[in-house]
């Protein structure tokens, strides 16, 4: 594969704080990215930070609930103002709403809310973030999709990621020639608090796959990849 070079761009990865995202943040960190680490409460990601800080990269801490866009507009102007600009961002924050046995019976809550965090903020990001790549004439959008299917008792989380899907589809045809690429990562069925304990796979084994959407530079867009696809392979 041939690679861009990543090392000294910044990226944003929300929901950083555990689970794919804090993967995602090690992995960038190993390319000598900077970035800015996402969770709703920045004492989530202290840890993280650290850790990433002795890698020798530059790291900023931001905090907001995704639900609220008063919150999600003074985290991208705080992380406007205190980096040269968002390279390569991670849209990988997300919540499943409950698991209803009763599958005919989903109530309008579990839909308004996991629209709010899984759709309209992560487009919301893209929206902001999108200008200064264009700028720049350089970017990388990741937005983290599922390959959930046949499970109607989580019909308002999987709906919200079809709705993300068809948001990059179709954003992508906008972007082409301007050197920003926007594409879907779907991570895999993992042990995380959202995947649970009984996933077929470890959370590690997101890398590296989850970085070939930052690395790629051969112009793919619009486009799926499957962390999964990569397990065991150097990039
Ligand atoms: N795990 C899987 O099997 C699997 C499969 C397919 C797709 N995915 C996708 O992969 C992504 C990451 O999943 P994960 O398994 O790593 O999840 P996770 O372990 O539950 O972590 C979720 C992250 O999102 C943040 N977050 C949750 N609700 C938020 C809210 N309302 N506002 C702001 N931040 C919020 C959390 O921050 P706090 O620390 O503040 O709570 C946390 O950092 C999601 O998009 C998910 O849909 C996961």
């Amino acid at each position: 594969m041939q690679k861009a070079e990543i090392k000294g761009k910044w990226a944003l990865v929300t929901g950083a704080s555990r689970g794919i995202g804090r993967q995602v943040s090690l992995g960038l960190a190993e390319y000598g990215c900077n970035i800015v680490l996402h969770s709703r409460e920045t004492v989530g990601t202290d840890t993280l930070a650290a850790e990433l800080t002795a890698k020798g990269v530059q790291v900023l801490q931001v905090a907001a609930e995704l639900s609220d866009e008063a919150q999600v507009d003074a985290m991208l102007a705080s992380v406007l103002a205190s980096t040269p600009g968002i390279d390569i961002v991670y849209n990988n924050a997300a919540i499943m709403t409950p698991y209803r046995s009763d599958w005919k019976s989903v109530p309008a809550e579990d839909f308004r809310k996991s629209f709010e965090v899984n759709v309209t903020a992560l487009v919301r990001i893209c929206h902001s973030l999108i200008p200064g790549m264009v700028k720049r004439k350089w970017g990388r959008i990741i937005n983290v999709t599922s390959g959930i299917q046949d499970q109607p008792e989580l019909i308002a989380y999987s709906i919200s990621k079809a709705a993300v899907d068809k948001f990059v589809t179709d954003t992508a045809s906008h972007l082409k020639g301007d050197g920003v690429l926007i594409n879907l990562l779907d991570p895999g069925w993992l042990r995380t608090d959202l995947g649970g304990p009984n996933a077929p796979g470890s959370v590690e084994s997101v890398l590296p796959g989850a970085l070939v959407p930052a690395l790629i530079n051969d112009g793919t867009t619009g486009t799926l990849f499957r962390a999964q696809d990569y397990v065991g392979q150097t990039l």
